[in-house]
């Protein structure tokens, strides 16, 4: 008799936690359940260019403290667009059947899919014609719906928050306007948090708007009281009032083709030319996904995991792992797909900003 057996993919841009995961649903599968592991390559391109490896105990030994995904990810792949070149042509196939047709030939019991909203958007999709599905909420940008938070957020908080530490003393030391730009998409909590987390003199995010008038009066006042440098923790979404967020690069075919970047540069030579302070930038990227996940999103990968075999067990399919109120729970994918978890402005986070005397860069 054929073992009994899940399918495991990480879909979307990689973060720190993906290997913890995988470890957590391949070990908890062979210790607790008796059952195997079939880990696809590069999220759903391994689905659909039937790429996969049995994970073995020995695969996953000694991963937990790894960056990256050992099965490798994909920000573009999806079965019901599947973009095939003909010459210079590019054309788009539905084969969402044969992905389905191999989850059903390989006896799997449901397709466990690490990812944020546009994997939760396909494996809903996938959902819809028979696949049982299990999600695990993955993304630096806590934007996920349903969710207190999700893994990688923790790690990339600390990478952003070093980093604003680590400017804070160079900005003293010339005496420089210092703007620190993060990751995040449409979501401001990364720059929130690591802003207040690094004190942060000015806080700018994507759902509050900014006035130019208020970053360059913040700057100016801290000099008149002496302080000669301000620290910005900018969100790569954040964009003036009525104006426009700045678009890095189109990456076409993938769920959400904008890459934001770059307005840090532009508030920055506003700022230098109204105060003539000297500014200078620094963009963190991807550093922000990269490296050893930290205690936090170890443990909270490892317990995602663990409640996703849970729920395999269960036969309780389609849910999404999440932590609610410090509880593990499961809701339904329904719920996540299509949405975006953004920061709501009585946030008591903002409050918290606000109170300590950060401008979140409107007056
Ligand atoms: O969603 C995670 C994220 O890192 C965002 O914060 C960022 O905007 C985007 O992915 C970058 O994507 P890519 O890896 O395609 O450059």
């Amino acid at each position: 008799m054929r073992k009994r057996r899940v399918g495991i993919l990480t879909g979307g841009g990689d973060c720190a936690g993906l290997n913890a995961v995988i470890r957590g649903i391949t070990k908890s599968a062979i210790y607790e359940h008796g059952m195997e592991v079939v880990g696809f390559h590069d999220g759903f391109l391994g689905l659909i260019e039937r790429r996969f490896t049995i994970l073995t105990f020995d695969m996953v030994s000694g991963i937990l403290t790894q960056g990256g995904t050992i099965l490798g990810s994909d920000n573009k792949a999806n079965p019901f667009e599947h973009v095939v070149y003909e010459g210079e042509e590019k054309r788009k196939f539905d084969i969402s059947n044969q992905c389905v047709q191999l989850y059903n030939d390989m006896g799997l019991e449901a397709l466990i899919c690490a990812g944020g909203d546009g994997t939760m958007t396909i494996a809903g999709r996938l959902m819809e014609k028979g696949v049982r599905i299990v999600g695990l909420p993955k993304t630096i940008d806590k934007d996920l719906a349903e969710t207190d938070i999700t893994f990688g957020f923790d790690t990339a908080r600390c990478i952003a928050t070093e980093a604003i530490d680590r400017v804070h003393t160079t900005a003293q030391s010339h005496h420089r306007v210092m703007l620190i730009e993060v990751m995040g998409r449409n979501a401001g909590w990364l720059a929130l948090e690591a802003g207040i987390a690094g004190g942060a003199d000015i806080i700018l995010i994507p759902e509050i708007p900014y006035d130019m008038e208020e970053i360059i009066n913040t700057a100016r006042r801290r000099g008149q009281f002496g302080r000669r440098f301000s620290i910005v923790a900018v969100a790569e979404g954040a964009r003036p009032i009525g104006g426009a967020q700045a678009v890095q690069k189109v990456v076409e075919d993938s769920p959400d083709p904008i890459r934001l970047g770059g307005i840090s540069h532009v508030i920055a030579a506003q700022v230098e030319e109204h105060t003539g302070i000297e500014c200078r930038v620094a963009v963190l990227g991807h550093v922000q996904r990269g490296g050893t996940p930290t205690p936090l999103d170890r443990v909270l990968a490892t317990q995602f995991a663990v409640k996703a075999m849970e729920l395999v067990e269960a036969g309780q399919f389609n849910h999404m792992v999440a932590l609610r109120g410090g509880e593990m729970v499961a809701v339904p994918v329904e719920k996540v797909m299509g949405r975006q978890q953004l920061v709501p402005h009585d946030s008591p986070l903002i409050k918290t900003a606000l109170s300590v005397g950060t401008s979140m860069g409107i007056a």
